[in-house]
């Protein structure tokens, strides 16, 4: 078991990675106190694994209830939230009761979400089972669900008492939804860590054929970067926003084709390459890095060219849909770049350019 830490005064919190939950007895010494506790899950992973998570946490808390929410990103919304919400009311739950989010990033966002509205606040830990999710989504406090305008646009910044990442869950995951982490995995490259990037470029096989080592590296070195840049810039005031790379892009392909058509980690895959030609046309990269990053995603098995969302005006249609991005200022929609291999500034770019870009980097 490895033990990272997000640092964020009285709201720090560690990032517990390990094989497997078997090593629950150190855990367990870390659980947060309380009577109660939900489990709140999905009705894919509950069948996987919400018998085991129950089993584990039943000595520690006096009841383990569980929620099972119905699968997908199209559930990410208010009336799904609600069922949260009815669960905890339902079983007479306190201030005290103790969130689990036992699933990939929309059962975490939605369950943190929940975790601060509920009698203004009560605690909730992370246990992720995507790569998605133990990369990126449980660590950082952004809770969200989708509005049908716009992806998490609705929500909250609250930080968990406590992440658990068990790499055994990986195992399980479907093909293409391995996939779709590693676009995250691939984003902290260009952003932050170029050494990493080659390290990826030199293990992407040994990564997609789920070795453990490999997998354990992955999970420990994104989850170190998101740690230092959310340390540095809890609520996104400035550098948190790097980590919105191919977002822009990404967010509109997902709220354009209609949630959960394409994953939200292929939206970000094309979306980086869109930005990364945007910053090519703007002279801060040149064309064999957008090359090698357009090279890196696609042996990832992801998309790297983004979908035709109106055949009419495709990229007013893309445009309309990245407004809506909550980095856009008065209208003004702002772009995380490349500036440089391994370093991201976050700015405007003219429409027209934008426009050349999406009409370069989509295709049916
Ligand atoms: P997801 O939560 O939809 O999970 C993907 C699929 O895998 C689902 O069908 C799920 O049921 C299934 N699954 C989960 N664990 C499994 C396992 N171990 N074995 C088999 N199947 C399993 O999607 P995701 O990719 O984990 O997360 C995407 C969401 O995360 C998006 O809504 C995105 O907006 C959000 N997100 C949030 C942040 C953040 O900082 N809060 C960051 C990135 C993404
Ligand atoms: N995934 C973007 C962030 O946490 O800020």
């Amino acid at each position: 078991m490895e033990t990272l830490s997000v640092c964020l005064e009285d709201r720090s919190y560690d990032i517990v990675i390990g094989h497997s939950v078997s090593d629950m007895e150190l855990l367990r010494q870390r659980l947060p106190d309380g009577v109660d506790t939900l489990v709140v899950t999905n009705d894919t992973v509950a069948a996987l694994y919400a018998n085991r998570w129950c089993a584990e946490l039943a000595p520690h808390y006096q009841k383990v209830h569980v929620v099972i929410l119905p699968d997908g990103e199209a559930h990410k919304d208010w009336q799904t939230l609600n069922l949260i919400f009815d669960a905890l009311l339902t079983h007479g739950c306190d201030r005290k009761t103790v969130l689990y989010a036992l699933g990939g990033g929309v059962v975490g966002d939605m369950t943190g979400f929940a975790a601060a509205c509920y009698m203004r606040g009560v605690p909730f830990v992370q246990v992720p089972t995507t790569l998605l999710a133990q990369v990126d989504s449980s660590v950082g406090g952004k809770t969200a669900i989708n509005h049908p305008l716009g992806k998490n646009m609705i929500g909250a910044f609250y930080q968990p008492k406590l992440v658990i990442c068990d790499l055994s869950t990986l195992d399980t995951l479907p093909e293409r939804e391995l996939s779709a982490g590693l676009a995250e995995v691939i984003k902290y490259g260009p952003i932050a860590d170029m050494a990493f990037f080659a390290w990826l470029e030199a293990q992407m096989d040994a990564v997609r054929a789920r070795d453990k080592e490999t997998l354990a590296y992955v999970v420990r070195r994104c989850c170190e970067i998101k740690a230092e840049v959310v340390g540095q810039d809890e609520r996104e005031s400035g550098l948190r926003a790097i980590l919105n790379f191919g977002h822009t892009f990404g967010h509109a392909i997902e709220t354009g084709m209609g949630y959960g058509v394409w994953l939200h980690g292929e939206g970000v895959a094309a979306g980086m390459v869109m930005a990364a030609e945007l910053s090519r046309r703007l002279g801060l990269v040149d064309a064999a890095f957008v090359a090698r990053l357009r090279a890196l995603i696609e042996r990832a098995g992801l998309p790297t060219r983004g979908p035709v969302l109106d055949a009419r005006d495709n990229a007013g249609h893309y445009l309309e849909h990245m407004r809506v991005d909550k980095k856009a200022e008065a209208g003004e929609i702002r772009f995380v770049l490349i500036d440089g291999p391994g370093r991201a500034v976050v700015r405007a770019a003219p429409d027209a350019l934008v426009r050349e870009v999406i009409d370069a980097c989509c295709s049916d």
